[in-house]
């Protein structure tokens, strides 16, 4: 069964609720009729009302950076999936190795992040990834095993099948350094392996693995076109126009 191409732009902590209008205007254009890729951009929480207006219409969803595993409470600057939900938000990343690494995020905490968005109604791109000390240490494989064993740990069949994993390795994130097509689609079948144990041959085939980590207009086509990678969580060159239309265009070919 061939899965649809999903491309996602992360945007970090950047673009206020003005400047995201602007760059959803530029993007909409740029993206309008592609009807073969999904395409979500991710821009901080506070821009998500003005972000669900500029997009209403396009081709463009959009989606949440993270969200917390109880629906309300004391958890100060956390934001939870009914809060998401009633701004007609229906996505959220989960589990990015920034939160891992710098908001002491865990497997245990990505695991009830997902489970609290997969229940409030939330599809969730689930992030996992070596660093490069693991992947030096020959790691590679155990860790992103623990991260999906762990992360992605007691969900049905049925849940499995209503998210999105993203493959990032932190060494390639932001650096400019992209895993090559092979190193990548290496660990893209391992993970629909992994998915294949728990789960069965045709969950497997059907949940989209993104790659993520430096991807460029230049270099998405040589990586979308590998087996098992099914699009792209994009960071730096979802900020830019053309670099992500051309990301877009090149999961459509
Ligand atoms: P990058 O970020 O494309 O800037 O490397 C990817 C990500 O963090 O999702």
């Amino acid at each position: 069964m061939a899965r649809r191409q999903f491309i996602a732009g992360n945007w970090k902590m950047n673009k206020t609720p003005n400047e995201t209008v602007e760059l959803i205007n530029a993007l909409k254009e740029k993206v309008a009729g592609i009807n073969e890729v999904d395409v979500l951009v991710c821009p901080p929480f506070t821009a998500l009302p003005k972000a669900m207006d500029a997009a209403a219409g396009t081709d463009i969803d959009v989606g949440a950076q993270n969200v917390h595993w109880e629906e309300s409470g004391a958890f100060t600057g956390e934001i939870s999936a009914p809060m998401l939900t009633e701004l007609g938000v229906n996505c959220a990343i989960v589990g990015h190795s920034e939160r891992r690494q710098y908001f002491a995020e865990t497997d245990e905490t990505v695991n009830n992040r997902t489970k609290a968005a997969l229940e409030g109604g939330l599809h969730p791109i689930v992030c996992v990834g070596e660093s490069l000390e693991q992947r030096e240490a020959d790691q590679t494989t155990s860790v992103v095993k623990r991260q999906f064993e762990n992360g992605l740990g007691n969900l049905s069949a049925d849940e499995i099948q209503q998210l999105t994993i993203a493959y990032e390795p932190v060494w390639a994130i932001g650096t400019g350094k992209t895993a090559t097509p092979d190193q990548a689609q290496e660990m893209h079948a391992c993970l629909r392996s992994l998915l294949e144990e728990n789960y069965g041959a045709g969950i497997a085939d059907k949940v989209r693995i993104l790659y993520g980590g430096s991807v460029k207009s230049k270099n998405a086509a040589e990586l979308l076109s590998q087996q098992d990678i099914d699009g792209a969580l994009v960071g730096g060159a979802s900020l830019k126009p053309e670099e992500f239309e051309g990301i877009v265009a090149a999961a459509r070919s």
